[in-house]
């Protein structure tokens, strides 16, 4: 049977995460392997800290702290973050700490170089003099030669995602302090990815069928593929192979080289954990696989060309990537989300004001799928109050608060006779519903989310037209009966929700008088007249209580002034 591994790029343990992260590679992940598992589907999720490479030590430096104390502290603090949005991953590591990590890198790197893939090459590299090192990447900063970004890294810029050689740019500078460095010569082993692509890339690539955004973006990557140098002369890394041929004094794995392998090494991890040690193999080298890696835009290259080249050229089975769904960049209010810059949220003042859950929602509502997509206040308040709210916290709180009052608390049977008009009316005469499901697993999660309110307003429209209220005077065994179908629709909104935000959707569950987890009871599938309810008629209702506070317009203007205000405070430094 298919089998999903489902992966969220590694985040850099420097530094907190803000809702552009969480948007472009996290939630979205979180939502499909739950879709998933609601559907019976096996998934495994798989995420932890990227914590070599440049951005870990340049951040170490500037604290003053030793580097394994700076990756866990972020190792800490990031995944507190994902424990309040309510992520869920099977194994959350690091790749300094996890313990088939450094053996795994280097088995890749051994394999990659007996099968001819690995070239060494003596070449010129920047050599800061004061603070007497090779700038790898980061080291180096100067302006974009593709772009004209002024602040583009060594080795990518930021802006344009495009691959760089700091020997390339016109203004080198020393990250540290600011030096022009000079040339000096230095050895480092090279991924021959000409070589990978004319054996197997470039044809994988071309028949396989990408997201428009990355097939667009890779096709372009191809056409000027040069070997990369995966090795550097740093300190901080996964030695190389000791029985490596040649001098590897002073030189580690680069950082794009071991941290995706760190998704096979932190499923070892989890394996080991589950006193299955070979349980990993089923996931990598099984052909049932569907490996499946949600990345920001920024990551497509190592994702969709260096990672697929490395794992074919170990030679060892391993499955390829089955889908990349990149996300583009989140904005916040208008501007590129900047935590140096004061222009973020800081989260724990966030969470003490406002639903996680909800802003789960919003997230995954007005995520970044097709093009750049923004954070934006009023529209988090008119999705919370206009969406969340009145579609569907006041159909439940005002189906069931009627139920409670007039039932006993127990929800009523829809009468035999009333259950086919009843059925024909929810249906087909109160606007169109869909199945959530289908767009996730296209990796639409905006259309998912709309199908979700649209849904829940099928229910909507069904009690204003039905008027429960006023036949309950006239004709109550007809009340009943639309009260009972009502219910029966909850049941499914909240089926329908729970990837979404699966606290509220138990929450509405429980209120069904339901026990048990929501998700247990699967995905449901498309209602279909006579055959869609439940049976809930009889289940004593939990307390009812609201599922959305409304946000109002002081506090969104709040808000927003005190991003303005955080910025300036920066600003003036
Ligand atoms: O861009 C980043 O934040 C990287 N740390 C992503 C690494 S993904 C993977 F390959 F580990
Ligand atoms: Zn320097």
């Amino acid at each position: 049977m298919t089998r999903y591994l489902v992966t969220s790029a590694l985040p850099y343990a420097n530094g907190p995460i803000h809702f552009g992260h969480v948007i472009g590679a996290y939630l979205p992940a979180d939502v499909y392997v739950r879709t998933l598992r609601m559907q019976g589907e096996e998934a495994l999720y798989v995420c932890g800290a990227d914590e070599h490479g440049v951005a870990i030590t340049i951040g170490a430096e500037r604290d003053g702290i030793a580097y394994p104390e700076y990756v866990a502290r972020w190792r800490t603090e990031i995944k507190r973050t994902f424990d309040r949005l309510g992520l869920e991953f099977d194994v959350w590591s690091g790749t300094s700490i996890s313990p088939f990590h450094a053996e795994l890198s280097q088995d890749f790197f051994r394999r990659i170089d007996r099968n001819g893939f690995l070239v060494q090459r003596e070449t010129e590299q920047l050599y800061c003099t004061t603070d007497r090192m090779f700038l790898a990447d980061r080291y180096v900063t100067g302006t974009c030669p593709s772009c004209g970004f002024e602040s583009a890294r060594g080795d990518e810029c930021p802006r344009c995602a495009k691959w760089l050689n700091p020997l390339d740019f016109a203004d080198p500078r020393c990250k540290v302090c600011g030096t022009t460095p000079e040339r000096r010569r230095t050895t480092h082993w090279y991924l021959d990815l000409p070589k990978v692509r004319d054996e197997f890339l470039g044809s994988w690539i071309a028949n396989h069928e990408w997201k428009p955004n990355v097939g667009a973006f890779i096709a372009n990557q191809m056409k000027e593929i040069e070997p990369r140098p995966i090795t550097r002369d740093m300190s901080w890394g996964v030695p190389l192979p000791a029985d490596t041929a040649g001098d590897i004094t002073g030189k580690v794995l680069y950082v794009w080289f071991d941290a995706p392998i760190g998704y096979v090494s932190f499923t070892r991890e989890w394996a080991e954990s589950k006193g299955e040690p070979e349980a990993w193999k089923r996931w990598w080298q099984d052909s049932q696989t569907r490996l499946v890696h949600f990345i920001g835009k920024d990551n497509i290259p190592f994702h969709c060309v260096v990672f697929p080249a490395m794992l074919h050229a170990t030679k060892a089975g391993y499955v390829l990537p089955w889908q990349v769904p990149a996300n583009e960049f989140y904005n916040l209010q208008g501007r590129k989300f900047s935590t140096s810059g004061g222009w973020t949220i800081p989260l724990d003042e966030f969470f003490a004001k406002f639903d996680a859950q909800a802003t789960r929602f919003y997230l995954l509502a007005s995520a970044p799928e097709t093009k750049d997509s923004e954070f934006n206040w009023k529209d988090f308040q008119a999705c919370n109050n206009a969406q969340l709210a009145d579609a569907i916290g006041n159909l439940v709180t005002r189906v069931l608060k009627f139920v409670d009052k007039h039932y006993a608390g127990h929800i009523p049977a829809c009468a035999p006779e009333h259950e086919a008009e009843l059925d024909r009316v929810l249906l087909t005469e109160c606007g169109a519903f869909g199945d959530p499901a289908e767009s996730i697993r296209a990796f639409r999660f905006r259309r998912a989310a709309e199908q979700l309110i649209e849904n829940a307003r099928v229910a909507n429209v069904f009690v204003d037209r039905s008027a429960p209220w006023s036949l309950q005077k006239t004709d109550p065994a007809r009340a009943a009966s639309v009260l009972a179908t009502c219910a029966e629709w909850i049941g499914y909104v909240a089926r329908w929700m729970a990837p979404f935000m699966p606290e509220k959707a138990q929450a509405i569950w429980a209120m069904l008088g339901q026990s048990g987890s929501v998700t247990a009871r699967g995905w449901p599938a498309p209602p279909v007249a006579g055959q869609w309810r439940l049976g809930l008629a009889g289940s004593k209702l939990g307390a009812v209580a609201g599922l959305f506070p409304k946000i109002d317009d002081a506090t969104v203007a709040a808000e927003i002034a005190a991003l303005e205000e955080r910025a300036k405070q920066v600003a003036a430094g």
